[in-house]
């Protein structure tokens, strides 16, 4: 079994909070006891989880494979986690591969040929496949079969080899990087949103429980504000206000214990981190609030143009302290005033 899990490893930025994936083996045992086993411990994304459980009934009735499934949306919100549910759901075998870990077509080809019936396969980063590899899957998404060339020079031939039937599950977070032939083959395709304070606060009770943490309600809601909607960074802010708790010898974290701990972490009331606040800070005194290319923000902040699209923007989006326009970046007067910078009327223009 390949498990690749969150492929993508960031640089250590001690500013930042927030991270696209989870990369050490202590963290990804905690990721996985921590990860919901079924549809009904999965909080909130109600859409997603009223169609997902329509689908796999169905399928189970008709006792076929669940038809493909594209998961998209900013990491943290559960793609990975949903995709282990629906084997759970479905009582079949998952395997765990990622678009940048197949270089080869051989590569996807023998995963492919080692499936067992009804099997699922997940494929993490599904916009970073390359273009071959991702040929290759078109032929097995739609008639479970993969064309391999024979012999050599003239006498070479394509033969058809026919595969379990399967379900694909991928998972992106930049779903307009995939190509449309790709897209058009899914035939479930699932947004998920960002989570509702309640949502959050919800996640976090569920997982002091089970790390047998003990919060106060008013401490939970306020760590789900600061979470940026997300349920990894709940997660993480979590554990990290438990240790704050434990260096001050108290057994319970309250209010003021998650306060602190937040206010160390140099996490704001909007849930901003260093790093976000930097990101700002750069565009209002340097650019005049922008417009400003990525790349430029990125050579200025030593941060990778993708980390900053899909770690940090979403979230600066959703919030409106940040704009993206044909011409750049922009910081909003809400960045302006959330800074404490008075926005000049030459800017405004
Ligand atoms: N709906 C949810 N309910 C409870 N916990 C969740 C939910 N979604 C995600 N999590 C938790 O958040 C963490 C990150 O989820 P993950 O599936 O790895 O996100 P993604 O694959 O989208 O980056 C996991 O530890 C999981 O336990
Ligand atoms: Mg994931």
């Amino acid at each position: 079994m390949i498990e690749q899990g969150d492929a993508k490893q960031n640089p250590k930025n001690p500013k930042r909070i927030i991270e696209g994936g989870e990369t050490s083996d202590i963290k990804r045992t905690q990721e996985i006891t921590l990860r919901p086993q079924n549809l009904n411990e999965y909080i909130g994304q109600k859409e997603v989880k009223k169609n997902l459980s329509i689908a796999i009934r169905a399928a189970k009735k008709r006792k076929e494979p669940l038809e493909h499934i594209l998961l998209h949306g900013p990491p943290g919100l559960g793609k990975t986690t949903l995709a282990y549910i629906v084997s759970h759901e479905m009582n079949v075998n998952i395997k765990m591969t990622s678009g940048p870990v197949l270089e080869k077509q051989g590569d996807l080809a023998s995963l492919l040929t080692n499936l067992k019936d009804d099997d699922i396969l997940f494929i993490d980063e599904m916009h970073r496949l390359r273009p071959a590899v991702e040929e290759v899957l078109y032929t097995a998404m739609e008639d479970f079969g993969i064309d391999i060339i024979v012999g050599q020079g003239p006498s070479a031939r394509s033969v058809r080899l026919s595969i379990p039937p399967f379900t694909l599950i991928g998972a992106t977070t930049k779903v307009s990087l995939l190509s449309s032939p790709l897209r058009d083959r899914f035939g479930n395709v699932f947004k998920l949103n960002f989570y509702t304070n309640d949502d959050i606060f919800e996640i976090i009770k569920r997982t002091a429980s089970i790390l047998k943490i003990e919060i106060d309600d008013t401490a939970a809601h306020e760590i789900a504000k600061t979470a940026r909607q997300t349920p990894r960074i709940a997660n993480r802010l979590l554990r990290r206000i438990r240790d704050v708790a434990e260096v001050k010898n108290q057994n319970k974290i309250t209010k003021e214990i998650a306060r602190s701990g937040l206010a160390s972490l140099g996490i704001d009331h909007l849930g901003l981190d260093q790093a976000d606040r930097d990101i700002l800070e750069f565009l209002i005194t340097k650019f005049n609030g922008g417009p400003v290319g990525l790349n430029t923000i990125s050579a200025a902040t030593s941060e990778e143009q993708n980390t900053l699209e899909e770690v940090y923007e979403p979230y600066l989006l959703k919030i409106g302290l940040l704009e993206r326009t044909p011409r750049g970046r922009i910081a909003t007067p809400a960045a302006y005033d959330h800074l404490g910078h008075t926005q000049h009327q030459n800017e405004l223009l």
